[in-house]
């Protein structure tokens, strides 16, 4: 949520802060900025609303500089507009600001400090940057200590970079639960929200920790904790292959991710066995959670989705009993523990706010922790016990594909190898199985034109939609309403099948679509009867069913695999039709309205 770049050199800082938006631009886009200061100490602020793009066009480009910070911003507190888009400025416009998350007692601390400062926004980051002005002007601080007061005053979430036009040759930096990264580079230095932002200039990154405080010259990178100690930290170098953040000759990023799966499998296999061809798995991991008598699954949106398949998955090949929470709900609303949980957060980005707080409360608890995600150093992974990586390459579509399918084969061979040395007999052979998978799922996005005439039939007008299965179909269903939703703009639910007679059948009219998944023989006769039902009251259904249970008629015929497997499998047609609807109404598939990546406030 939002983008943070800062650059600090000898080279074109404009053109380096931009292009860092624009690789920024999937975790906010409703509006963006940049300060620089030009070579006579002048400072030079831009903001648009909007994208990257219509902020490029505001910039003067004849104004040189080699230094400054910026910003993409999703709103939380005052409407997308020029007026709120950072960086921000204290009132004499020494100071000026770039935050990402969400200061929860911005308004004491205005009321305390700022009742003689007229504020120009609506925004809480305006409060910050008076704030770190008042102590400095009024109280006479050093802009170091300046900032830091204003940090220990601050109640919330930050990330935050700020310049001071009287010494114009430092960027300070600060963090608490938002990420940032410095970047190191030859008489150089960048300040950044993600690493793929700066991988153009450098692969040489420092993680910082919450309550440091960091200056950033051209020369040199040093950080000290709010007391003043200081403290040395290594960079590492962050693999990120420029290509995996290109899109390439795709249109969107989604379309490439969606692609991007049968490999991604291939992937996860690859990393997870070791030399003599056996799935692996760190052993202290499959030990904790051997000894553990229930697992929790702790995660959000599409995340969420797959810790559904995840419990099954767990609970079938361990026999340990497996919950899934939604991580909003269950920091603030804990069910009973068990006396040995084990908890494992799922999280494409790693940086959820949500999920980070339950992990903050789980730490304390003292209760193990194994962070599932698809970012390496991310937040929840360096604060969890243990990590597994999914390898699924960067994600930058704000609708998750490939993150939701590697998810629940990272999970299928945790849940593999934990059976295995449970000594329970399984009939799976996951490296084969997932193998297959891997084959079908190619069949599928080769079959792209049949399903977007599927979805031009059947979605691209309609206002509201139902996905409709049991079981593992039902789990599929709600991340296949999510996706519709939340790209294409259609009022979807993904429902039960079986509960839809219990009252929401009422909304079937004539022409709702109806998707139904069906992939399992056992509840394939419920669900097609189902089926029946709303269509006897004007539904316009669609049948997406697994080669086994298959009839003449259906409109999608999905490769057979593995029972425990199918939504890998079922999962790709959804996110097709979804891509498909979201394109033909003329929507911008890659950053739909409202949304970010992701998503750093609670
Ligand atoms: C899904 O398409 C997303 N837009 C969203 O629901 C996402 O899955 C959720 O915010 C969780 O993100 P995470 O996996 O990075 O924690
Ligand atoms: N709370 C700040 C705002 O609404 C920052 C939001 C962000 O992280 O983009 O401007």
């Amino acid at each position: 949520m939002c983008g943070i770049v800062g650059f600090i050199g000898n080279q074109d800082a404009k053109e380096i802060l931009l292009q860092g938006l624009e690789k920024l631009e999937y975790r906010g886009y409703d509006s963006a900025g940049i300060y620089i200061i030009d070579e006579a100490n002048k400072g030079h602020l831009f903001k648009e609303k909007g994208r990257i793009a219509a902020l490029r066009e505001v910039v003067n480009n004849e104004v040189a500089s080699s230094k400054g910070i910026g910003h993409t911003r999703w709103a939380t507190h005052g409407v997308p507009s020029v007026r709120n888009a950072h960086p921000h400025q204290s009132t004499s416009g020494r100071f000026t600001l770039v935050h990402n998350g969400v200061i929860e007692n911005y308004q004491a601390v205005s009321d305390a400090y700022l009742s003689g400062i007229e504020l120009v926004s609506d925004t809480d980051t305006e409060v910050i940057v008076q704030l770190i002005a008042w102590f400095a002007e009024q109280e006479e601080l050093s802009t170091l200590d300046a900032f830091k007061k204003a940090i220990v005053t601050l109640k919330g979430s930050y990330a935050l970079a700020l310049m001071d036009a009287e010494n114009p040759d430092v960027i300070y930096v600060a963090k608490n639960k938002s990420p940032l990264l410095i970047g190191k580079g030859e008489d150089f230095n960048v300040v950044c929200s993600d690493a793929m932002a700066m991988i153009q200039v450098t692969n040489q990154f420092v993680e910082l920790m919450d309550g440091e405080v960091v200056t950033v010259t051209k020369e040199q990178i040093e950080i000290e904790n709010l007391a003043g100690d200081k403290i040395e930290r290594e960079a590492y170098t962050a693999e990120l292959d420029l290509n995996d953040i290109e899109k390439g000759t795709y249109a969107y990023y989604m379309l490439k991710e969606i692609d991007e799966q049968p490999a991604v499998m291939r992937k996860i296999l690859q990393h997870y066995q070791n030399t003599e061809g056996q799935l692996e798995i760190d052993s202290v991991i499959t030990e904790t959670l051997l000894a553990s008598d229930r697992v929790y699954i702790v995660a959000c949106g599409t995340s969420y989705n797959a810790g559904w398949v995840g419990k099954q998955l767990i609970e079938n090949l361990t026999n340990i009993p497996t919950e899934v929470h939604l991580s909003s709900e269950f920091g603030y609303n804990m069910p009973l523990l068990t006396e040995k949980p084990f908890f494992i957060f799922l999280t494409q980005s790693g940086e959820t706010a949500d999920s980070r707080q339950v992990l903050v409360k789980t730490n304390e608890l003292g209760h193990p922790a194994l962070t599932i995600t698809n970012v390496q150093g991310s937040t929840l992974s360096r604060e969890a016990q243990f990590t597994l990586l999914l390898h699924a390459g960067p994600e930058i579509a704000v609708a998750s594909t490939k993150a939701y399918t590697a998810q629940i084969a990272v999970l299928a061979i945790l849940a593999e190898v934990v059976g295995k040395s449970k000594g329970l007999a399984s009939d799976v052979d996951m490296i084969h199985e997932l193998g297959i998978v891997a084959a079908g799922m190619e069949t599928i996005v080769d079959n792209k034109e049949y399903l977007e005439e599927l979805a031009a039939n059947y979605l691209s007008i309609s206002r509201n939609a139902f996905y409709i299965g049991r079981g593992m179909d039902y789990y599929v269903a709600m991340e296949a309403a999510l996706k519709l939703k939340e790209i294409s703009y259609v009022q979807t639910e993904g429902f039960a099948a079986g509960e839809l007679k219990h009252g929401t059948i009422a909304l079937i009219e004539e022409g709702t679509p109806v998707l139904a998944l069906i992939t399992e023989e056992s509840i394939a006769g419920h669900t097609r009867g189902n089926v029946e039902e709303v269509n006897s009251r004007g539904a316009h259904s669609l049948v997406i069913a697994m080669e086994n249970v298959a009839r003449e008629g259906d409109q999608f015929v999905l490769p057979q695999v593995h029972a425990l497997l199918t939504p890998l499998i079922s999962v790709i047609p959804t996110q097709l039709l979804s891509y498909y609807t979201s394109l033909h109404r003329g929507n911008d598939v890659d950053k739909p309205r409202n949304l970010a990546k992701s998503v750093t406030v609670e």
